[in-house]
């Protein structure tokens, strides 16, 4: 199926989220539809969480350096907003403002999965620090990548990265982050749509190709 969306002229840009556990394949789909929306002559900036700006990505390296062992879920949760805060007001707003479609790999939802949910830190906490970084913004779209994460964790080992903080978490507890994302999409089933990623990678293009045509054309013209 063909990507086709409509850039509105001089309107405020879309952000539109990828989330999911390890090795669900999001950085690829963020490419696929980055290049599928510049065809059709959208402006598009790709970006990641945690990370994005030279701020965010010092406190990245912070966060993600299994020799650090670890941080109490609380100071986590705030490194992963005070980068969110820096990303947002130096990069994703400014872009926005302009015009230009933000896809990020990774936003809020990765706190609220993996610190909020998983890590134990409690759903109201999140959202308490989510009201106060993002001032009521939120993603126009999220994509959720589903996988057994048995497969997941089998694709990142095949990458041969050194694997981070994150990715060395036992098998337990990737279980719950894919229960935490579905606890997700179906608490905002306007903003969140799950997409089964174990289909091949042109696969999942396709599906989410679909979807950002009609969820976000549906919504430019309402
Ligand atoms: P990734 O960019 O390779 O997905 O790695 C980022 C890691 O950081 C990933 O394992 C998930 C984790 N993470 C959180 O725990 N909380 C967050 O808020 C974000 C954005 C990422």
């Amino acid at each position: 199926m063909k990507l086709e969306v409509r850039q509105p002229v001089r309107t405020r840009g879309r952000l539109i989220t990828f989330e999911g556990g390890e090795g669900v394949g999001k950085s690829t789909q963020v490419k696929r539809l980055a290049s599928g929306l510049r065809e059709q002559g959208v402006d598009v900036l790709e970006t990641r969480e945690p990370g994005g700006s030279p701020g965010a990505e010092a406190i990245r390296t912070l966060l993600l350096d299994p020799d650090l062992k670890g941080w109490p879920p609380m100071a986590e949760a705030l490194l992963h907003f005070a980068a969110r805060s820096d990303h947002m007001v130096r990069v994703i707003e400014p872009a926005l403002a302009a015009g230009t479609w933000v896809l990020c790999d990774r936003f809020t939802d990765s706190t609220m999965a993996y610190q909020g949910v998983t890590q134990g830190l409690g759903t109201s906490i999140i959202e308490q620090l989510s009201a106060l970084t993002l001032k009521g913004r939120r993603p126009d779209l999220t994509i959720v990548l589903d996988l057994d994460p048995e497969v997941g964790l089998r694709r990142v080992a095949t990458r041969g990265e050194d694997r981070n903080r994150y990715e060395l978490m036992d098998l337990e507890f990737h279980r719950r982050l894919r229960e935490a994302y579905l606890m997700i999409v179906r608490s905002d089933p306007a903003r969140c749509v799950v997409v089964d990623a174990s289909y091949s990678v042109d696969d999942v293009e396709e599906q989410i190709s679909a979807l950002v045509s009609g969820r976000l054309e549906a919504r430019l013209a309402g």
